[in-house]
């Protein structure tokens, strides 16, 4: 069953910015692409680093310890060194919340 929790007003993360929040499933990184809001786990598969302070290239976040990509929509490790994907959470807007369902 989905468990939707708000983590940020809409306003904390205009389009083309990210934000990372603290969550009961751990660190989660929120990006705002021009499709709409997305959340990804901010760990990477390779060395648990943290992603979101990564390059941005589309809808795809590049990790900055050793530049292994991720897709930002469905969390699949693209070029490695990191084969796993990441855990990636729904995402929706409420009354100018985003909410994000940890339950996955
Ligand atoms: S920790 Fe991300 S590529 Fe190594």
């Amino acid at each position: 069953m989905a468990e939707w929790i708000g983590v940020a007003a809409v306003t904390d993360c205009p389009q083309g910015k990210r934000i990372v929040v603290d969550t009961d499933a751990g660190k989660v990184a929120i990006f705002h692409l021009s499709q709409g809001f997305y959340a990804i786990e901010d760990r990477c598969s390779h060395d648990n680093g943290e992603l979101a302070s990564g390059e941005l290239d589309g809808d795809e976040i590049i990790c900055p310890r050793h530049g292994a990509r991720f897709c930002i929509l469905n969390g699949e490790a693209l070029t490695p060194p990191a084969y796993e994907a990441i855990e990636v959470f729904e995402v929706r807007v409420q009354n100018g919340l985003i909410q994000i369902d940890i339950d996955n």
